[in-house]
């Protein structure tokens, strides 16, 4: 359902997209609910709370589903939940108050705009990031697939809206800037940092990591198994994953191909050349994001 207050936001060529502008000028989704996502600076949190940050498409369904069978253990969780039913962009303040400890929250606001309590009450907080022109690759199939942005266009077209920030979450440089001057700002902070390319290299590996950051204390045999449940093919094919966004053909929005280095398959070489030099430009000297080029694997 459209807010009232969403408006059709053209990009240079006047193609449009529909979105809301919130009061410092950033977009979001017209399903976001603007009094959360403007009074998100208060939002309580508890010393137990996990807090999942991402820009939008770069594994965060993934990796909240990891993270819920090392808080609650057992098998089969991730038929009993949505990552949506714990994004707190989508629900109202009362609804997150109302959610019973520990809690495994996820958002997509900047730094700046995140709970004070993030700071201040050791909440761990798990950031993770992608392959950037795989990102605009997955955010466009999110655009044209999600009827509610009434968005049609090309990748190529979609391209140059992606990287004027002109999409829910803006700017994808401006995101991971105001992370990176965060994190480095704010030494106390518990956070761990892992790429989508990273879990999908190793998935075993980076669960054990992330079960050392959360002292979760699982063993290894089950940290395979959670490898295995969170695989795309046994969330999807098996269709045995609750998700709230569905397409018009009955697929799965925020699952589809879950692949590293998709881009290849949609950019030309002079779209390739132009955002390698705005990532080179934009995050080539970032202390925490590392950019593997997937061309050649
Ligand atoms: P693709 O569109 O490239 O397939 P987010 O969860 O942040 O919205 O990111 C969605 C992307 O993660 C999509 O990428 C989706 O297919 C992929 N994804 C979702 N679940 C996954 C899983 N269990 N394993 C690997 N990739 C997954």
């Amino acid at each position: 359902m459209s807010s009232s207050d969403a408006q059709l936001v053209p990009d240079a060529a006047g193609r449009t997209m529909e979105l809301i502008r919130a009061a410092n000028g950033r977009y979001m989704a017209t399903d976001y609910v603007r009094a959360t996502v403007e009074n998100l600076a208060a939002l309580p949190l508890r010393e137990d709370d996990i807090m999942l940050c991402s820009y939008p498409k770069s594994g965060c369904h993934w990796l909240w589903e990891c993270i819920r069978y090392l808080v609650f253990g057992g098998s089969d969780i991730h038929k009993t939940a949505d990552k949506e039913s714990s994004m707190i962009e989508l629900n109202t303040r009362e609804y997150i108050e109302a959610l019973k400890s520990p809690r495994v929250l996820n958002n997509h606001a900047f730094f700046d705009e995140q709970p004070s309590d993030l700071k201040t009450k050791g909440v761990k907080v798990v950031f993770v990031y992608r392959n950037i022109k795989d990102v605009a690759v997955s955010y466009y199939y999110h655009h044209t697939r999600d009827k509610t942005y009434k968005y049609s266009g090309t990748f190529s077209q979609y391209l140059q809206r992606f990287e004027s920030g002109l999409v829910d979450s803006g700017s994808v440089y401006e995101y991971l800037h105001s992370w990176e001057n965060g994190i480095m700002a704010n030494p106390s902070l518990k956070v761990h940092v892992l790429s989508y390319e990273e879990m999908t290299e190793d998935p075993v590996r980076e669960l054990r990591r992330l079960n050392d950051f959360l002292g979760t204390n699982r063993d290894g045999d089950f940290l395979q198994m959670v490898a295995m449940e969170t695989s795309l093919d046994a969330m999807i094919l098996k269709k045995n994953k609750i998700t709230t966004f569905i397409d018009e053909n009955g697929l799965p929005i925020m699952y589809r191909k879950g692949k590293v280095g998709d881009w290849m398959n949609h950019f030309n070489s002079d779209e390739r050349e132009k955002m390698d030099k705005n990532i080179a430009k934009e995050l080539g000297k970032s202390k925490l994001f590392k950019f593997k080029d997937t061309s050649n694997s």
